[in-house]
């Protein structure tokens, strides 16, 4: 399908029966759960079949993240060139970012950078990390001085996840603008290249919009360009880079593979996530303001247990005598669908699932084995949250050569 930078957002009717959607970087709701095979055909993206993630597990000889051989990240842009650089031992690089925001992240957040950590891995490549700081100051009710404090301790949560420190990159946007020529000249070229009406259609600015919003989606684009980075990546010339992001964020990112051509650049591939759904159900993400709807990685054990107990929708039935006899609903229950993101044994998913389908299992075994997993992986961050010190993640943020041949 052809890519179309223009294609407009907004409430998209789907199908006959009512069913609405609207998912943008701003918005992500749905009249029932989100269809995803509908976005791939509106946003004109590649689904990720089980052909491209055998070649994904020969062509980097391990076996594929959870979050890639269950469905989360399901959708892509060339990542089979990407595979293809791979192979021919040539370089590329992983860009992803995330815009500051209040003190605690949620579980929900961590997932692009679970995957990101492991695709680092795999595929033993430089990382940059874009922290949004301006982007959060032209959308949200906050101060400059609030929001530094909050992107340092949101980098810190981003560390957790294990990054090399001797590959990995991470920068706020307010600092790369002050400190980075090359940076700035690359968010000239793209704002060059764009025109009102243009950012009008992708992510449906109008009139009274700031005029900072009006220009941000230059600066999202700019860290797909490695000549944004000499620091970095030194005389080696368009390098090309992979971005794991949620497909919410990928508007900016077709208006940047658009743009790429004109300036002599090469387009950045991608691979997208789905929502980690909200507690309360499959119709909308968890959201770090709904303080009911998330996990925090600041929860503590027994938050965790009240938490799923009280709020996770479960898809199971009214009487213990029904659930037996119809059992559950995995489709819609989800406990579940968090297992089915966080509980890595094959094994024990297939038999929960069987069990809990057939009403052997109940409502409460489900949750209970849920809760403990989540409680091991908060505390786990928790943990390793405590040993990123104000002097690591200065280092972590000091531009500088990242090592990799090229
Ligand atoms: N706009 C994103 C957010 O609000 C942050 C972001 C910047 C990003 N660059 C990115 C996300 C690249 C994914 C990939 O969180």
């Amino acid at each position: 399908m052809a890519e179309d930078a223009t294609a407009k957002l907004g409430d998209v009717q789907i199908d006959e029966d009512t069913e609405t959607q609207r998912i943008d970087p701003w918005t992500v709701s749905a009249s029932k759960a989100v269809n995803y095979d509908k976005l791939i055909a509106e946003f004109g993206s590649n689904k990720i079949d089980s052909a491209l993630i055998e070649r994904f597990e020969r062509v980097t000889g391990r076996k594929s993240h959870v979050f890639l051989r269950r469905g989360l990240f399901f959708s892509h842009r060339e990542l089979d060139q990407i595979l293809t650089l791979h192979e021919n031992k040539k370089p590329f690089y992983l860009y992803t970012g995330r815009g500051p925001s209040s003190g605690a992240l949620h579980i929900g957040h961590l997932i692009p950078f679970l995957f990101t950590k492991w695709l680092q891995e795999a595929f033993d490549v430089p990382l940059i990390v874009q922290m949004t700081d301006d982007e959060k100051f032209l959308w949200r009710d906050i101060s400059l001085d609030e929001l530094e404090k909050i992107t340092i301790s949101n980098i810190k949560d981003i560390l957790a996840c294990g990054f090399d420190i001797e590959k990995t990159f991470i920068f706020s946007d307010l600092d790369i603008m002050a400190q980075s020529r090359a940076f700035n000249r690359t968010v000239l070229k793209v704002r060059k290249c764009i025109t009102f009406n243009q950012v009008k259609g992708i992510f449906g600015f109008g009139e009274s919009d700031n005029i900072g919003k009006i220009s941000f989606p230059a600066i999202q684009a700019t860290p797909s360009f490695s000549a944004s980075f000499p620091q970095i990546f030194g005389n080696a010339k368009n390098v090309k880079c992979l971005i794991p992001c949620a497909i919410d964020q990928d508007p900016y990112f077709r208006m940047t593979r658009d743009v790429a051509p004109r300036l002599g650049f090469v387009k950045p591939a991608l691979i997208h996530s789905q929502f980690l759904p909200a507690l309360q159900g499959a119709q909308t993400k968890m959201s770090a303001s709904d303080l009911n709807s998330s996990i925090y990685l600041s929860d503590t054990p027994n938050m965790i247990k009240k938490k799923i107990n009280k709020y996770a929708y479960s898809g199971g039935r009214d009487t213990i005598e029904e659930h037996r006899k119809y059992g559950g609903d995995c489709s819609v229950d989800i406990s579940y669908q968090f297992l089915k993101f966080f509980l890595e044994d094959d094994d024990e998913l297939a038999k929960i699932e069987k069990e809990y389908s057939s009403g052997e299992m109940l409502s409460g075994e489900l949750k209970k084995r849920l809760i403990q997993i989540l409680q091991g992986i908060v505390k786990t961050h928790q943990e390793k949250r405590s040993q990123i010190t104000d002097d690591i993640a200065r280092e972590f943020m000091r531009p500088r050569k990242l090592k990799y041949t090229y």
